[in-house]
């Protein structure tokens, strides 16, 4: 029984700790923070998804950087589309939100790609194409 308890313990320990250190980059700059409070002001969750959760209107953003490149994504918060509003922000407030999904674009691959299950019960995306 003890060597159960243990053995939990041990799992336990390893299963929540692994991979939960943050190293600096995947810390968000003032710029992303900044970028993060407009996304909650306009409310681009209304119509945008992370990791599959949001409004179902606009596309999943979680990738939209490495999918669609910078540029692109800058375009269509700028200007907006027929289907997307255009929220007359400043170049500044473009940047910070562009600055944000490239924050978000860093934490990983959504839907998810090649992953192996691990022997832990956890998952690795060291296959992530990008
Ligand atoms: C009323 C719904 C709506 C809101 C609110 C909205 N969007 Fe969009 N967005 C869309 C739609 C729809 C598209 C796809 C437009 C198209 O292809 O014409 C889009 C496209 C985009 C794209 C391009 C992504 C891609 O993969 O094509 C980005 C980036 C984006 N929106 C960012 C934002 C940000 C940032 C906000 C908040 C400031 C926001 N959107 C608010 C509807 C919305």
């Amino acid at each position: 029984m003890s060597t159960l308890c243990i053995a939990f313990v041990i799992y336990s320990a390893t299963i929540y700790t692994s991979g939960t250190a943050a190293t600096h980059d995947q810390r968000m700059s003032d710029e992303a923070r900044h970028g993060q409070q407009l996304y909650q002001e306009k409310n681009c969750v209304a119509c945008h998804q992370f990791y599959g959760l949001g409004g179902y209107m606009g596309p999943d953003l979680t990738n939209a950087i490495s999918r669609r490149g910078e540029a692109v994504s800058r375009a269509f918060i700028t200007a907006g589309t027929a289907s997307m509003p255009n929220f007359q922000l400043s170049n500044d407030e473009v940047t910070a939100l562009v600055e944000f999904l490239r924050f978000v674009d860093k934490t990983g691959t959504y839907p998810p790609q090649d992953y192996d299950v691990l022997w832990t019960g956890g998952v690795s995306q060291e296959d992530d194409p990008r």
